[in-house]
Formats: structure tokens, sequence, C-alpha cells
């Protein structure tokens, strides 16, 4: 994940120590996220659906090593990206098409928002925030979670006992979608409903009328 880093923040070090620094960006105390373009989604090829069908399951166990940006950028565009851009359409279905679910991308980096019209990730919150994600001891370790959010601003027309079933139908196209991409990829994911819900809003920063629904863990399968 990119990084920036203010020269003028660091007004005593020397150009050797700056490489140096660079070099590292986990010891730049004060770096600061930023917007994260993603590479254009791959949106052919892959397994045929009946074999990603046959292979889908749920894994618990993930190596901890990063997934690249270009598998991120097809991951988030199968999850819940745009896919008729004329009429602003979606992989994932929605109630009313309201279209209201949040991707957030959580990484040992940091937290972004997916923005899907701009195949974007929109900084969040910086530091390593997987612990937050999950109750289960591989949340923190694998190299990304996903948090899926209503924001049931957007649920217009739905009473508010109605709110949370349409959050989490909405919410569980897009982890199926997830599931069939890493199927297809052999990427390891389970989708994750056990969380603290509090936790995550307080690490997301999550603002009023923001509905946490479902987490998903994704990863390379464990060697
Ligand atoms: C709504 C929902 C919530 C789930 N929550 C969790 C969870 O919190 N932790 C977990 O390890 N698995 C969770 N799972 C995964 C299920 O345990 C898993 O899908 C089930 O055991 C069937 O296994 P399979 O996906 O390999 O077919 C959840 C699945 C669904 C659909």
């Amino acid at each position: 994940m990119a990084v920036r880093i203010s020269v003028s923040r660091f007004p005593m070090l020397t150009t050797a120590a700056l490489v140096a620094l660079l070099a590292c960006p986990a010891l730049a105390g004060g770096a600061e996220l930023q917007t994260i373009q993603l590479p254009k989604p791959r949106t052919e090829g892959g397994k045929p659906l009946m074999q990603a069908l046959a292979a889908r399951h749920s894994s618990r166990e993930f190596a901890t090593r990063a997934l690249p940006q270009e598998v991120l950028s097809d991951l988030l565009w199968a999850a819940f990206g745009v896919n008729r851009p004329d009429k602003g359409g979606r992989t994932a279905p929605s109630a009313m098409n309201w279209q209201e679910i949040e991707v957030y991308v959580v990484t040992a980096e940091g937290a972004w928002l997916y923005d899907a019209t701009a195949h974007a990730l929109k900084p969040v919150a910086e530091g390593d925030l997987r612990a937050a994600t999950g109750v289960q001891p591989f949340v923190k370790d694998a190299p990304l979670n996903l948090v899926l959010v209503a924001d049931t601003t957007k649920m217009t027309r739905a009473s508010a006992d109605q709110r949370p079933f349409y959050a989490g139908a909405d919410a569980a196209f897009i982890a199926q979608n997830v599931y069939l991409y890493c199927a297809s990829e052999g990427l390891a994911t389970v989708v994750r409903a056990s969380f603290d819900r509090a936790e995550v809003a307080r690490a997301l920063k999550l603002g009023p009328g923001r509905m946490p629904a479902l987490a998903q863990t994704v990863g390379y399968p464990k060697e």
C-alpha cells in the first residue's frame, strides 16, 4: 500500500537517513494513508462458473503474505464493483437498488473504503486494525479482512425492523461473489457474522446510520 511521508515533518533528517526511512515505512511514524487508485480489474478469465461453484468452501487457515494490488482490484470488482457503467449497475444485487453496502478493506497497513465508481480505496484509518474485525484467532494475521457495512440512511421506504433483514441479504450476495472469486483464483476465504459490532464501528470510524452486517477474511491458503 502506498504511504506518503512529508519531509517537513522530519526537519533534522539527512538525505541518507530519509532514504533509509522511506525504505522502511513501518518505522516511519506519522506516515499517512493515501487514496489508492486500483488497477483496472481483469474482467475476463477465471474458472468456469460450475467449477468455481464446485470449489467454493470456507477456510480458516491463511498464509500471512499480502495480496497483490491486481488481485485486490479484481476481488473488489467481483465483490461489488460497477459492471454496467452506463447505469451504475453493480456485480451484486441490492434491494430497491439502494446499493447501501459499503465495503471496507482492512489490511496490516490500515483501513480503506472501496469507492466502486472510481475503483479506488479511500483512506479511513491508519495502522493495523485487523484484530478489531473479528473474534477468531486467524483474523488478525490474515492479509485481508473485508467488512460489509450497511448505510441505512440509503434504505428509504424500509422500516427500522426491515433494515437488518435487507442489509444482511444484500451483504450476503457480496460475500458470495467473494467466495466465488476466491474459488476461481485458489484463494482462501470465510464469511463471518461473529464480530464485535461496537469495536468495528470504533475502528472504522463509522458514522450515524451505519450497520456492520458481515465480515470476510481473505488470503492465500496456508501452505
Ligand atoms: C451468515 C453467516 C455467518 C457466518 N459466520 C461465521 C463466523 O462468524 N465465523 C466462521 O468461522 N464462519 C462463519 N460462517 C461460515 C460457516 O460456518 C460456513 O459457511 C459453514 O460451516 C459451511 O461451510 P462451507 O462454507 O465450507 O460450505 C458464516 C456463514 C454465514 C452464511
